[in-house]
């Protein structure tokens, strides 16, 4: 939950007295051992403005890999949860370059700041009149306003949106129970320009979708699903994958380019491909381009004679039917001490499995435990990173 901020405590925090007080503040180390010593120095200095220059500090620092360059930023706990990290909204940024756009749900202003970086024109509203506040002092560029979402107030613009999940809810994949709900948004500017950010969980066959699914993954964990507008789709484009690193590295895989793969026997590697390929719909796709083909037709893990560049392959050293037994003799005989447990489409906890191992060698390998068919098995793998 974290501290409830005010009007008043983003004004106090914007003034003079509030700037060297947080500059003060940030001199703590607020540390789990330091931090009662350190609030109770604070608070003799600074009294009742105690909690929110600590927040703030706190989630200044906390921010820092989520979102580089924002140490003068304001943040609630929860306002920092939703934002955007930096690499995803830039790289949505990218798409919207020289448009005018209107991010309707800009909160903090995560997703406004990035969008200033490439847009030709940027306004950012709100319910939340604290976060506004906030936005405006994180995105002094930006123009600022208190609007519902649901009802469009600007013209021509493109509508940026990053409906929230209800505060206190479960996690859920129904569009509707979103804040605001999903399917009155698209409503409500339709025949316009739209991108939504939404879960990647989210059931987008059940909305109807008529544009581009973008799924985003950054650093190799799957963090969204962007639903683009007809207008803003590629060409031919219905799902595209994106694959970002905080390197700075990407690439996209999309459902425009062509999905003819061999059926073969297992090649030299075994290939993981990345979550936002496989959630995407798009392994196919992914393998044409890289001269792979598929363990089974049903079975996300790609096989092949190389391994496609700043991917992870593991390097087939044996095939066995999948059993307890057999697989704990080859690991023995290939001298196996650690053992990552890779499992697709059978039901196996690596978990449970790895005790029952009794792993005692000296090597490293990688197991991945799949089915070809009916039939369970199991590839003794060294990795490459
Ligand atoms: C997930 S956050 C957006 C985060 C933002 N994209 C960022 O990166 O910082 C969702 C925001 O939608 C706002 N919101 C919820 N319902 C709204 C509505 N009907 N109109 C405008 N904003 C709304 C909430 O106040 C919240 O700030």
């Amino acid at each position: 939950m974290g501290y409830a901020f005010t009007a008043g405590d983003v004004e106090f925090l914007q003034s003079p007295d509030g700037a060297a007080a947080l500059a003060e503040v940030d001199g703590f180390a607020l540390t789990t051992s330091t931090r009662l010593a350190d609030i109770g120095r604070a608070r003799t200095r600074f009294g009742s403005h105690v909690a929110l220059l600590v927040e703030t500090v706190l989630l200044r620092r906390k921010a820092a890999a989520k979102l580089p360059g924002t140490e003068n930023w304001f943040f609630t706990d929860d306002a920092l949860q939703q934002a955007t990290p930096r690499a995803v909204a830039a790289h949505r940024a990218t798409r919207l370059k020289d448009r005018h756009v209107h991010d309707v749900t800009c909160s903090i202003g995560a997703e406004l700041d990035a969008v200033a970086g490439t847009a030709a024109t940027v306004i950012g509203s709100d319910l939340d009149p604290v976060r506004l506040l906030m936005a405006q002092h994180n995105v002094p560029g930006a123009a600022v306003l208190r609007a519902d979402a649901l009802v469009p107030c600007t013209r021509g613009t493109v509508v940026l949106a990053d409906p929230a999940r209800r505060s206190g809810g479960r996690r859920t994949h129904d569009p509707a129970a979103l804040e605001p709900p999903l399917p009155d948004l698209i409503d409500a500017y339709r025949g316009r320009d739209l991108a939504v950010k939404c879960a990647p969980g989210l059931d987008f066959d059940r909305l109807g979708w008529d544009g581009e699914v973008e799924v985003v993954s950054l650093d190799g964990g799957v963090r969204e699903a962007c639903l683009w507008s007809p207008g803003l789709s590629g060409a031919g484009v219905t799902r595209r994958a994106s694959v970002l690193g905080s390197d700075g590295t990407a690439w996209t895989v999309t459902d425009a380019e062509d999905d003819d793969i061999p059926e073969r026997a297992p090649g030299e590697w075994i290939i993981d491909p990345d979550g936002a390929v496989v959630r995407a719909g798009l392994v196919r796709h992914y393998a044409a381009r890289h001269g792979l083909w598929q363990l089974d037709p049903r079975i996300a893990y790609l096989t092949g004679d190389s391994v496609p560049d700043g991917v992870r392959g593991f390097r087939i050293l044996e095939q066995v039917k999948y059993s307890e037994k057999s697989l704990r003799q080859e690991l023995a005989r290939h001298d196996c001490g650690v053992a990552e447990i890779l499992v697709r489409g059978v039901d196996v906890d690596p978990a449970v499995l790895r005790p029952k191992l009794k792993l005692r060698g000296s090597r490293s390998l990688s197991v991945v435990i799949t089915r070809i068919g009916r039939a369970g098995v199991v590839f003794i793998c060294a990795s490459r990173p």
